[in-house]
């Protein structure tokens, strides 16, 4: 029998699927959303299905969170799956769904600028808040992947820095306004995985982890599970970054 019904959006890889993989070990039945990691995500499920009962261990929706359809499709589905479930409600929902790219504050444009507020701030508003009957009825907690870079310049990333931010204090806002039903809390990451285009810098970055490594998936999925198993916590950030936040 299933712990409830999580979602993590963005989850058919990366740290995405680390954070399913975990929910599954946990017992929860995942709602994997993802927009074109498709097969990713089924295999994922097909690796986690129960051996012993068959039974699946979740189930993929895939959804562009950019176009208004796409986020009123991955409402819609959730509710389904409760329902035919017969489920109390949604026990948790990441917000891990992102977009990460480098680009000089001059050259940015309104559409690379709307797109950063859409994922990472309008559509985590919009979804919260549809399903916020169904997180009450589960007692549930909702956790928003943002990152370190909070009160700090980093150069070409204004776009995201400033979006993740603003994720941050929606959390931080919710953990007042949705309680004492809903638990809010944050997980922000250091350096886990380079994306494509910082892959060559990383190594330099890394020199300035005072734990002497870059972090893995597993390191951040052992937080967000931390905070969705700890019931007296929210309104809180839990840094996953190896003290790079307080290095000098
Ligand atoms: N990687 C790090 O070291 C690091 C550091 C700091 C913070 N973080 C945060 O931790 C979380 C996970 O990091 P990550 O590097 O694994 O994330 P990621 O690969 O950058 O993105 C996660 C997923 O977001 C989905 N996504 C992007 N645009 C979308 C759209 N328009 N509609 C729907 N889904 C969309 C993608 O799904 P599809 O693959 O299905 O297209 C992607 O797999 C993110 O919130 C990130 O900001 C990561």
């Amino acid at each position: 029998m299933a712990k409830g019904v999580a979602l993590v959006t963005g989850g058919g890889r990366r740290i995405g699927a680390q954070i399913v993989r975990s929910f599954i070990a946990e017992g929860w039945y995942v709602l994997v959303h993802v927009r074109s990691s498709v097969k990713e995500a089924q295999t994922l499920l097909e690796e986690t299905q129960n051996t012993e009962s068959g039974s699946p261990s979740g189930e993929v929706i895939v959804a562009d969170l950019s176009t208004d359809e796409g986020l009123s499709h991955l409402i819609a589905s959730t509710r389904r799956v409760i329902a035919d479930r017969n489920q109390t409600g949604l026990g948790v929902l990441v917000h891990n769904a992102s977009i990460y790219s480098s680009n000089d504050f001059e050259a940015v444009g309104l559409e690379e600028l709307r797109l950063n507020t859409r994922i990472h701030m309008e559509v985590p508003f919009l979804l919260t808040q549809a399903l916020t009957a169904e997180l009450k009825q589960a007692s549930g907690c909702v956790i928003g992947m943002i990152d370190t870079s909070l009160g700090r310049s980093w150069s070409g990333l204004a776009h995201y820095t400033s979006t993740k931010a603003g994720l941050r204090q929606l959390m931080m806002n919710l953990a007042g306004d949705l309680a004492p039903e809903i638990r809010v809390n944050c997980v922000a990451p250091g350096a886990i995985m380079a994306a494509a285009w910082e892959a060559e810098h990383f190594a330099s970055v890394l020199e300035k982890v005072p734990l002497g490594r870059g972090g893995s998936p597993d390191d951040v999925s052992k937080a967000v599970s931390f905070l969705v198993n700890s019931e007296y916590l929210s309104g809180q950030v839990i840094s996953v970054d190896g003290g790079w936040s307080v290095a000098p």
